[in-house]
């Protein structure tokens, strides 16, 4: 089979396209022939092996792990003798965490980490980037805040991966949500159902008078500080991009900063969470977003693309 590899951590150069022997399901997992899968910028940041801490998981000199990719979405081709979830022929999508491995045409993953059926109502294109903008946005939403009807929600980078799912997922919880995205994506982003859209080209959020219960910033380009006086008492001001100041607020304001990396999160907790949203992908309640569409041979470019940090919504490798 082929698979994206990496040997040494660099620019999208460093990706190549190997062909491996067709991995063969343990007791426990099911082998899955991959039709889409995501392409996400944690992928791209593994690549590159920053930041550069990150290594002491990921491998000080070299990556431990060669394969990329951890999104997807395939049919169940084969299944190992101790599989009771899943058989031959099932639809399924999900996630592969830290052992990676997504942007190839077969994986083996285990029937008890995050797979779980696609909605039949959606293409495998749609369910691969699942686990990535939703999945994450939800966990923020609705277990780190616990977003309520009638409260006020505003998503920095309402145009990205996470930023988009989070305008969705924030309207089906019944919030009003305040997106910040720039003058190109005004429409997007009020097509996935923001009530309002700050324009962060005009707009200087500092000079903002209203207050929000939650403050989302999917891309961690706002500073805490210069946004505190926006959060509503006993709201707060959540992302999902880690960096040293965040965990300064975080030590000092652990109630109304956080961070979280939703893939440290239990396994049990995300196949809750992912089962809420194929629920609410069968009543259509959610859409994904793609923006691109690229081949497997062709993944260096959807990593560079990804690299300019202006994608709209995700991007897909797609082997149908
Ligand atoms: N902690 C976790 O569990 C977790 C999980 C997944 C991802 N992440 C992280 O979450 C971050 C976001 O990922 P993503 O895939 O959603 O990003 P993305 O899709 O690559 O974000 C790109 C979008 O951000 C917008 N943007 C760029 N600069 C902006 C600014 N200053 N203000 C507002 N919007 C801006 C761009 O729009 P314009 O072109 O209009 O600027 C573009 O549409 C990444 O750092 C990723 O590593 C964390």
């Amino acid at each position: 089979m082929k698979a994206a590899i990496y040997n040494t951590y660099g620019s999208p150069e460093v990706i190549k396209i190997s062909s491996l022997e067709k991995p063969l399901p343990k007791h426990n997992e099911v082998l899955v022939n991959i039709k889409a899968s995501s392409v996400t910028r944690a992928d791209t940041m593994m690549r590159q092996g920053v930041p550069k801490y990150g290594r002491l998981f990921l491998g000080i000199f070299k990556p431990k792990n060669r394969f990329l990719g951890t999104g997807f979405s395939g049919v169940v081709e084969s299944v190992g003798a101790q599989v009771t979830k899943f058989k031959i022929g099932d639809a399924v999508f999900g996630e592969k965490l830290f052992s990676n491995g997504s942007n190839a045409e077969y994986l083996c993953i285990a029937e008890d980490l995050v797979i779980d059926r696609k909605p039949n109502n959606i293409s495998h294109i749609e369910a691969a980037p699942i686990c990535d903008g939703f999945l994450t946005s939800y966990n923020f939403l609705k277990d780190i805040a616990n977003v309520k009807p009638g409260q006020h929600v505003l998503i920095n980078g309402a145009s990205g991966s996470l930023g988009n799912a989070a305008v969705q997922l924030a309207k089906v919880m019944g919030a009003r949500v305040t997106g910040v995205c720039s003058t190109k994506n005004i429409d997007f982003v009020l097509s996935v159902g923001a009530d309002e859209v700050l324009d962060y080209t005009k707009v200087n959020l500092n000079n903002v008078t209203h207050t929000y219960d939650v403050i989302y910033d999917t891309v961690g380009k706002l500073s805490y500080k210069s946004v505190r006086n926006l959060i509503s008492s006993g709201g707060m001001f959540m992302t999902p991009v880690l960096s040293g100041k965040i965990l300064w607020h975080m030590l000092w304001n652990s109630k109304k900063v956080k961070f979280a990396a939703t893939g440290m999160k239990n396994t049990k907790a995300l196949k809750c969470l992912l089962k809420d949203l194929i629920h609410l992908f069968e009543q259509e309640k959610l859409q994904t977003k793609i923006e691109k569409k690229y081949s497997l041979l062709d993944i260096r470019h959807a990593h560079e693309y990804l690299e300019t940090g202006r994608k709209v919504g995700n991007i897909v490798i797609v082997n149908l």
